[in-house]
Order: structure tokens, then C-alpha cells, then sequence
């Protein structure tokens, strides 16, 4: 059987969270649990709440609900809802969280989850099975400003507007159902050497947009610096630049403990430095956790500790 996912910056993630007896993590991404299964396995005396928002998820963390029943709680939710997730389980600070953005490689390897060029299947996209809007509703329904406007903001695919036409060329002689049909309508239009950058880029545009992941990952990590305990860790695990930059940015400005303009004689803002950033650059794979895990190439691991408001 296929392994279901293999984590990525392992031991760099549990150094980055700090593990402590009698405090409170939270895994935000369970994904296939590798992260969490090295967490619980610190030998460390505490607890670990894990999100996800998939199905199959939920299903993969029975093992871990069976062997830690008293350390590891499981919550089947999106991470933009964080905080009530937590308070339902009467947790309203924590000392560490951990990020580790993206699909998993189950969903990618999955043709029914339609998230990949190189398979096919149903145009789904769907992290969440129980969402409504799909990938094949979006590129059969929306507008061709609007296809474009996905492509460019969140593929940066610079042939945007040409993919975007040819997509409602081919719907009004046939639905667009399948991730084939989609990469095959991409391949046509897009000349060959440069076509598989561009469905990757356009399939990653669709599953950004059908998840809202850019709104979702700023509302999640707003939301988990507000509960984190002074002195507690938030690790980020992005896998390319638009999430890598709003993780950057976000982490900049939580740093920062004036945000006047810099003409001003002196401050008059009430900003409060909330975070202490502890990777200047991100902590990025070695070239043998690529070569044993290709998916891992891209991946950037930012951390900051709350910090302690003096
Ligand atoms: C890269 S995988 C995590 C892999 C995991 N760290 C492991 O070691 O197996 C990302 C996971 O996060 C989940 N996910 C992504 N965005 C989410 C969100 N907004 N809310 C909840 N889960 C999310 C996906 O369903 C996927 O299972």
C-alpha cells in the first residue's frame, strides 16, 4: 500500500515547536499525522490537538486516537475556525502550533480528488468533500474575466487570459468534467516546452481559489498568534510563494513595535511587538530529504516565538 504521505522537515519542526511537559500543541494540518505521530512520540507529557478538514484525514488519525487516547484529540474543521474548534474542547491558549500547508500527497495521488495534471479524474478539487463549489463548476460557469483573474493572482500564469479562452472555446461544445480534459485544453494552447509548467500552475491556481486558502491561512494564523502563551512557537511549512510571502509579512508586521510612518518625530501608534521572529530565512530541505522526497523541494519553514510583552 502507498504510504499516505511523507512528512516533510520532520526534526526541524519539532525543534522548531519546543516540546515541554504539560503544555498544549496543535497540529493544524493532520494530513496523514507524520507530524503529529513524532510529536506524540517526544515522550514528552503533553497534549496534541490535530485539524483537518478532510475525511480521510479523520480516518488516518484513528491509530493515533487508539495508542494516545489521553494525549491527541482530533477536530474535523477547517483551521480558519481555529479558535472555536479549540474553545469546544475548552482550550483557549496554546504553546505551539504547526502549519504544514498544501495537500497531501494521498490527495494528490488520488484521481477522484482531481487535484493533479498527471492523473484523471473528476474536476473536484474539493478539500473538504463536504464543500459545494467544485473545479469542473468553475471552469464550465465563470466568466472569462474571471478565469483569467484566478489564473493571474493565484497561477502567476502569465498566458492567463489565452488559457482562460480556450477553456470556453472547448465548454460550448462540451462540459469540461475531467482534470484530462482540462490539461489537454492547457496543452493546446500553450507551447510544449513551457505546457507543464502551466497546468501545474493553472491546477494550482483552481484548488487556491476552490479552498480560499489565501483567506483561510491569514485568518488561522492571526487567530493562532492570539492564543498562543507567551513564549509559545508557530511553525509554517509553505510550499510556494504566495503562502510563503503572506507568512513573511504577517510575521514582519507582528515583529514590528511601531508602524508610524518613518517621517513622524516619534511614535504615536499603539503597536505592540507580538512576535519574534527566529528564522530571518526560512529553513529550507537538505538535498537528501529531496532526493528521498522530491515533493519536499519547495517547502520553506518559517518560525516565531510569542513574545514576552515586557
Ligand atoms: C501537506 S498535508 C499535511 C501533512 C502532514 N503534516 C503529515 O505529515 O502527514 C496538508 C493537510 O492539510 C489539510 N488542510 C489544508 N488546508 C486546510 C484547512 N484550511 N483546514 C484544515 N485542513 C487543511 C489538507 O487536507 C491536508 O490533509
Amino acid at each position: 500500500m502507498k504510504e499516505y504521505h511523507v512528512p516533510v522537515l520532520l526534526s526541524e519542526c519539532i525543534e522548531a515547536l519546543d516540546l515541554q511537559d504539560g503544555k498544549i500543541f496543535v497540529d493544524a494540518t493532520f494530513g496523514g499525522g507524520g507530524h503529529s505521530k513524532k510529536i506524540l512520540e517526544s515522550g514528552k507529557d503533553i497534549k496534541l490537538f490535530a485539524f483537518d478538514q478532510d475525511p480521510d484525514s479523520i480516518e488516518q488519525s484513528k491509530i493515533l486516537q487508539n495508542k494516545y487516547p489521553e494525549k491527541f484529540v482530533m477536530i474535523k474543521e477547517n483551521f480558519a475556525n481555529i479558535r472555536t474548534g479549540l474553545a469546544l474542547e475548552r482550550i483557549k491558549k496554546i504553546d505551539g502550533i504547526l502549519f504544514d500547508l498544501g495537500v497531501s500527497s494521498h490527495q494528490i495521488n488520488d484521481p477522484s480528488r482531481g487535484f493533479s495534471f498527471r492523473g484523471d479524474g473528476y474536476l473536484n478539487m474539493r478539500m473538504d468533500q463536504d464543500s459545494l463549489l467544485t473545479a469542473a463548476d468553475v471552469v464550465n460557469t465563470y466568466s472569462f474575466e474571471e478565469l483569467t483573474k484566478i489564473f493571474r493572482e493565484y497561477g502567476e500564469e502569465k498566458e492567463a487570459a489565452r488559457i482562460a479562452r480556450n477553456i470556453i472555446l472547448e465548454r460550448s461544445k462540451k462540459e469540461i468534467k475531467t482534470t484530462l480534459q482540462l490539461s489537454t485544453i492547457i496543452e493546446n494552447c500553450i507551447i510544449s516546452h513551457k505546457s507543464i509548467k502551466a497546468k501545474a500552475r493553472i491546477f494550482q491556481a483552481l484548488r487556491i481559489y476552490i479552498n480560499k486558502e489565501m483567506d483561510v491561512l491569514q485568518t488561522a494564523l492571526n487567530d493562532s498568534i492570539k492564543i498562543l502563551n507567551l513564549g509559545g512557537r508557530i511553525a509554517v511549512i509553505s510550499y510556494h510563494s504566495l503562502e510563503d510571502r503572506i507568512v513573511k509579512n504577517l510575521f514582519k508586521y507582528e515583529e514590528k513595535s511601531c508602524i508610524c510612518p518613518p517621517e513622524f518625530p516619534k511614535c504615536v501608534c499603539d503597536k505592540v511587538s507580538t512576535l519574534k521572529i527566529l528564522t530571518r530565512k526560512p529553513i529550507i530541505p537538505t538535498l537528501q530529504e529531496i532526493e528521498n522526497n522530491p515533493r519536499s523541494r519547495s517547502a520553506k519553514l518559517r518560525i516565531a516565538r510569542r513574545r514576552k510583552v515586557l
